[in-house]
């Protein structure tokens, strides 16, 4: 017998094999992923981030429901190129009230994260409505129909106090409040108000 046989027969018992290999990921779970969990620097809001109001929301909401994410990232990752292009880096307090995050990776637009005040709410408007009407060369989809599209309100509360429930401190004012913070607003006046409050908490340094 080989000096390593020992090894051999492991890796001819397949099943206990496995049941190594769950004990490797989850010992090196616990060690990179638990303790973040736990950390300040990731589980706390940074100074001044309000949960999303109503309107800001309800643009979020539309934002996943068109699929913006599949073009665009919502995270600054820390190296020079992007910081010097977006702004300061995402930090992980910005994203606690965001359930779920759109961090993603794909960037067939720019990263969305620190878009927030970087156009007027006009510029938004006419962009949306026809990308090419200002960036010529633009690939992004006209999304027309937000402008003449109300927003639904009614299962807004329901939605915030889910969110509550997950930790975002909404009060019962802004729940009961939140439909008539809607009314009479399109998708439009959503999704650029969600927008504008992108990355606003962390000034930039651009
Ligand atoms: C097919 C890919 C694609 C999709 C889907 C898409 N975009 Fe874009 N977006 C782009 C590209 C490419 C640009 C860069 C050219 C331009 O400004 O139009 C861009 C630019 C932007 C900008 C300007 C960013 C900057 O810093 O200049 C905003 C804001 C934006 N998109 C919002 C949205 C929103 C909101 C949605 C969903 C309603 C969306 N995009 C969906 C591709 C896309």
């Amino acid at each position: 017998m080989s000096a390593n046989s020992w090894h051999e027969s492991l890796e001819k018992n397949i099943g206990f094999m496995m049941v190594l290999i769950l004990l490797v990921v989850s010992v090196a779970m616990m060690v990179e992923i638990l303790p973040l969990f736990f950390q300040k620097s990731t589980t706390e809001p940074v100074a001044g981030l309000k949960p999303r109001t109503a309107l800001q929301l309800a643009g979020r909401d539309i934002y996943q429901r068109e699929g913006c994410y599949n073009c665009h990232s919502q995270m600054v990752r820390p190296f020079r190129a992007e910081t010097e292009r977006y702004g300061h880096y995402s930090v992980a307090g910005e994203f606690v009230y965001d359930h779920p995050f759109q961090w993603g990776s794909k960037r067939t637009g720019p990263d969305l994260a620190r878009v927030g005040g970087r156009y007027s709410d006009d510029w938004h408007r006419t962009h949306l409505n026809n990308p090419r009407d200002v960036v010529p060369e633009s690939n992004m989809p006209a999304y027309t129909l937000l402008a003449n599209t109300a927003v639904a309100g009614d299962d807004l509360g329901a939605h915030m106090s889910t969110l509550r429930a997950l930790g975002v401190p909404y009060t019962d004012a802004d729940i009961a409040g939140a439909a008539q913070a809607v009314a009479g607003k399109t998708e439009l006046d959503a999704v650029i108000a969600y927008l504008q409050s992108l990355g606003t908490v962390i000034k930039s340094t651009r």
